[in-house]
């Protein structure tokens, strides 16, 4: 049975949600599950803009035909052919002999390398700029590329000031009935999943994300409709707010998170003491994290988050911890900049870890690492604990600024 909501009279939700995947992308736990969101604009001419997963096409299909009600679907914009987002375009043409495909030349490109699609004579190839009327309504095209792939491009709408962003201002989590921000309490709710998509789905491509607000800053938008999670309707500022602070690698917050790797529970202990110092200080809503049994994408997420970090790791083999060389790997890999950073590092008998964090730390942009950096040679003593101390005076003093 069709599920489908109204976004204006005329443009139609007809996407869905998926709650039984456990890894988005095979790579990212999303407990709340995911929507893959499609919109259905009825006018002279019909069109879909983009499809879904696989795993919800029956639904998606149902709610195609019961939205069409007997009429054929005369266009399909394909805005990403990411799968999560084109697995149901062979479908399409099955059901619609006359649809014709709306893309760009990557598009074609990555249909022809994903699906071997008999295209010929069923494309419609756009450029930066053109436009498609549909009859009242007329779809704008730019493009926005590596936002979050090389093909993605934007559909505006302008009779109604709609603005459909691709993977731009999406987030994990399945869709309950509400659709529209404004239906359910996205900064409580939401904002911690919308961060973790962007962080580490799309954070490596800053500069492309930078480069497509600037585009968007002259447009009148009313509405953004993302692929993934809410609709916006309300307080769009607010979020593109967030979009150019994460894009920029800015800290959203003056906050601190603490990240530790612990084999015996005495690098646990430094972080324990460190953070209840911190505490003592004044600072508030303290953040820690034990690398080894909390996903790095909730890591990398919250690092986007705040201002300040500590990462605290046994020397492993002569390097550092695996947990968290492989966090601060991935720090690298989405380009996080701007940070102040403590350090802590154990070692038994050769501690090599702090040099080794710092080196890995030093090939990314802007951050600032606190001194002392504390060594422990297995437990704490109180020469590392006066030490520990002093970073702490440090960090307080570095979060007060
Ligand atoms: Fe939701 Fe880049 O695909």
């Amino acid at each position: 049975m069709y599920c489908t909501r109204n976004i204006t009279e005329s443009i139609h939700w007809v996407g869905g949600s998926d709650r039984r995947l456990a890894l988005f992308e095979n790579l990212f736990p999303i407990p709340r599950g995911v929507a893959y969101n499609s919109y259905l604009i009825l006018d002279e001419k019909t069109a879909l803009i983009d499809t879904v997963d696989s795993s919800i096409t029956r639904q998606f299909v149902e709610n195609i035909l019961h939205t069409l009600g007997g009429r054929p679907l005369d266009y399909l914009v394909v805005n990403h052919m990411e799968p999560d987002h084109c697995a149901s375009i062979e479908e399409l043409m099955l059901r619609f002999p006359n649809l014709q495909i709306v893309g760009n030349a990557k598009t074609f490109a990555l249909i022809g390398q994903f699906y071997h699609l008999p295209l010929e004579g069923r494309t419609v190839t756009v450029k930066e700029g053109d436009t498609l009327p549909l009859g009242r309504h007329t779809l704008c095209f730019t493009f926005t590329p590596m936002v979050h792939w090389p093909e993605v491009m934007m559909t505006y709408e302008r009779s109604e000031k709609i603005l459909f962003s691709a993977d731009a201002f999406g987030s994990f989590g399945a869709l309950g009935g509400n659709l529209f921000n404004d239906e359910l309490h996205f900064e409580r709710d939401w904002l911690p999943d919308a961060r973790r998509y962007f962080a580490n789905i799309v954070g490596k491509y800053g500069p492309q994300v930078q480069a497509a607000l600037k585009k968007l800053s002259g447009v009148d938008i009313r509405l953004i409709c993302p692929l993934h999670g809410p609709v916006w309707r309300s307080d769009l500022a607010w979020f593109l707010n967030k979009y150019d602070l994460w894009s920029r690698y800015e800290p959203e917050e003056r906050a601190v998170a603490l990240f530790y790797g612990s084999m015996y529970g005495d690098t646990e202990n430094a972080v324990n003491i460190l953070a209840g110092q911190l505490a003592q200080a004044g600072v508030q809503d303290i953040a820690v994290y034990d690398v080894s049994s909390t996903h790095v994408s909730q890591l990398i997420a919250e690092i986007f988050r705040c201002s300040h970090l500590v990462f605290a790791a046994p020397t492993y083999n002569n390097g550092v911890y695996p947990a968290m060389a492989n966090l601060l790997h991935d720090m690298k890999a989405l380009n996080v900049q701007n940070r102040t950073v403590g350090l802590v590092e154990n070692g038994s008998w050769a501690p090599a870890a702090g040099k080794q964090m710092a080196a890995m730390l030093g090939e990314l942009k802007g951050m600032q690492i606190l001194e002392p950096v504390v060594t422990l040679k297995s437990a704490l003593d109180e020469q590392s604990l006066a030490a520990l101390t002093q970073l702490g005076e440090s960090l307080a003093e570095s979060l007060r600024a």
